[in-house]
Parts: C-alpha cells; sequence; structure tokens
C-alpha cells in the first residue's frame, strides 16, 4: 500500500515530463508561417526595376525582380559573410573574389554555396521581404 502514492507521484511527473516536451518538440519542429516572421523590408513592386535590383544595404538583401517575378537575396557571402557587391549582372564579393549570378548562384569560388533567397509576399502591390 505505501508504493501506490509514490507510484502515483511517478506517473504524474513522467506525465508533467512527456506533456512538457512534447510541447516544445511541436513548438521547435513547426515551420515558420509567415505571420510569424518579422517584415525586414516593405517596398512597391512598381519600384523594384525589371531586370535590375533594389538594394538594402541596411537589411544586407537585394529585392530583385525578372520574367519570372520577383525573388530577394540575401547579400551575405556564404564564405564568411561579407557583403557581396551588386553588379549589373552579377554580385560580387569584395573579400575573396567570389561571384555569384543574379539567382545567386556560384560562379566562382571559394564560396561554395548559393547567396540566401529570403521568404517574399506579394499583396496590393507592395512586396514584403519576410526572415525568420
Ligand atoms: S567572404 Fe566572400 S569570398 Fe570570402
Amino acid at each position: 500500500m505505501e508504493n501506490v502514492p509514490q507510484s502515483r507521484r511517478k506517473f504524474i511527473t513522467t506525465l508533467t515530463l512527456l506533456l512538457a516536451s512534447g510541447g516544445l518538440l511541436v513548438r521547435y519542429l513547426k515551420p515558420l508561417t509567415p505571420a510569424r516572421r518579422r517584415v525586414l523590408v516593405s517596398v512597391a513592386a512598381a519600384d523594384v526595376p525589371l531586370n535590375g535590383a533594389l538594394v538594402f544595404q541596411n537589411e544586407r538583401l537585394a529585392v530583385m525582380k525578372d520574367n519570372n517575378g520577383v525573388y530577394a537575396l540575401s547579400l551575405v557571402c556564404t564564405h564568411l559573410g561579407c557583403t557581396v557587391t551588386v553588379t549589373e549582372n552579377s554580385f560580387s564579393c569584395p573579400c575573396h573574389g567570389s561571384l555569384f549570378n543574379r539567382q545567386g548562384k556560384v560562379e566562382r569560388g571559394p564560396a561554395n554555396g548559393p547567396l540566401g533567397r529570403l521568404h517574399v509576399v506579394t499583396e496590393n502591390g507592395m512586396i514584403q521581404v519576410l526572415g525568420a
């Protein structure tokens, strides 16, 4: 009979730990929805030139537009994190010479990964670039 209260306490403790860990697991496995993401920049779609780029130096990103639509790229070099420079048809890194095309793909190293693509939402003529 003395084991019954201890067993109940152990059961309640185990149940509490399971619920708490389950809640944490769901919290971290659930993908970020656009509603939960922070707006990094907001710009009128008409202000982004076709086949051009609108550069936001402080946010280290560029909003691009081509015939396929609007997209945004991080200007953080995937080699060691310098800010890449936007040229007419590419992005170049002043630190070690990496070169990326307009889609952010590496054309010349030492960087071996593409520039980060950011989540973009277009609504009512406005473009919002969202961060984590
Ligand atoms: S930080 Fe860009 S090439 Fe090294």
